[in-house]
């Protein structure tokens, strides 16, 4: 018996595009609302102050994929030139447990987050938006952009903050020659990312001590759509709660980190629906044109599972990465 090893070279290597991953993120998080996928909530263990480590696992119904994504967030991390979040993923064959994959999950995090957030914006966003907003311009900004860029059709400005502006200011030179009918804009203060914003997409650090939160209720503009992709770190409670719908990428794994994690004492008690719940039709989504509306997404081992099966599926014709024996 062997499986494949795919290091984050031959990951990034197979060249699967953001159309691609959207498509299958969108389909995992479809049959995910239509009850068919199987995924308990992420526990996490801290062995340093502020550092996570998770292990998600997950199945997926009629897609049948099935495996765990073990990823590690690390705010330390990025001033020692290491990546914040890094991690592996394995996938294992639904009919006898047998380990047929493993592979980097840096990169499969990176795509299937920004996925995520192009995917909240094809329901939540008004059809409209053609500016949104970004904090904090690292990895899960980047990918952002590039999933904001297929989902929103009329996209052509994004505001941009980062704490570091050189972080801010390497963005621009690295993400505008790639979507040139896009203008990035650097903004001088967090909230100023929320002026005109249809969409606003935050990716800071989560620290258990954060700096106070740069969005506030009365920045938000009516018909926005919040994404949350670093639990409630960037958001007052006020602004949260002023959003007419809160939704999240997984009531059970959200209401899990409320109780374990130390975060998330911001949310309102009603959660209205799970994303997928709106990507297979079982709930509304956007209902009109100024309702503001909140999406939680911390990220489920669902997203990770479907990307990784079509990296793995691409491997596979490719015949990249190493067979290593069991
Ligand atoms: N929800 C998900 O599925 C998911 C998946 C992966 C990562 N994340 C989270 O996304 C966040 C970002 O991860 P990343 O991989 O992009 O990290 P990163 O280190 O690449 O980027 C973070 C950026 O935020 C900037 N920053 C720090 N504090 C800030 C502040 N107060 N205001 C504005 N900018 C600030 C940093 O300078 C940096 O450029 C983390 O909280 C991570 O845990 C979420």
């Amino acid at each position: 018996m062997e499986i494949v090893y795919l290091s984050r070279n031959d990951v990034e290597g197979l060249d699967v595009t953001m159309k691609e991953v959207l498509e299958v993120v969108d389909e995992g998080l479809r049959l995910k609302g239509l009850g068919k996928t199987q995924m308990p909530p992420k526990p996490s263990v801290y062995p340093r102050h502020n550092c996570v480590m998770h292990p998600m696992p997950a199945y997926v119904g009629e897609m049948d994929v099935a495996g765990m994504k073990w990823i590690c967030g690390y705010p330390p991390n990025p001033a020692k030139g290491l990546p914040y979040i890094s991690g592996l993923l394995i996938l294992s064959d639904p009919e006898t447990g047998i380990p047929i994959t493993v592979m980097d999950a840096t990169w499969i995090t990176a795509v299937r987050t920004g996925a995520s957030a192009g995917i909240a914006a094809k329901y939540l966003a008004r059809k409209d938006t053609s500016v949104a907003g970004l904090l904090g311009c690292g990895v899960q900004a980047r990918f952002t952009l590039a999933a904001l860029v297929e989902t929103l059709p009329r996209l052509s400005r994004v505001r941009l903050y980062d704490l570091h502006a050189a972080s801010a200011e390497r963005f621009v030179a690295e993400m505008g020659p790639k979507f040139p009918d896009v203008a990035l804009e650097i903004c001088k203060a967090p909230g100023d990312i929320a002026a005109g914003a249809g969409v606003i997409v935050t990716a800071i650090p989560i620290l258990r001590e954060p700096d106070p939160e740069p969005l506030d209720a009365e920045m938000l503009e009516e018909g926005m759509l919040g994404v949350g992709l670093d639990y409630d770190v960037a958001w007052t409670q006020a602004a949260i709660r002023s959003c007419d719908r809160f939704v999240s990428d997984d009531i059970g794994q959200l209401l899990y980190g409320k109780e374990h994690s130390g975060h998330l004492r911001k949310i309102p008690d009603v959660i209205d629906a799970e994303l997928g719940e709106i990507a297979a039709g079982v709930k509304p989504g956007r209902q009109n044109d100024t309702e503001k509306i909140f999406s939680m997404q911390m990220g489920i081992g669902i997203e990770d599972l479907v990307t990784a099966k079509l990296l793995y599926d691409r491997a596979l014709q490719a015949g990249a990465g190493a067979r290593l024996p069991l």
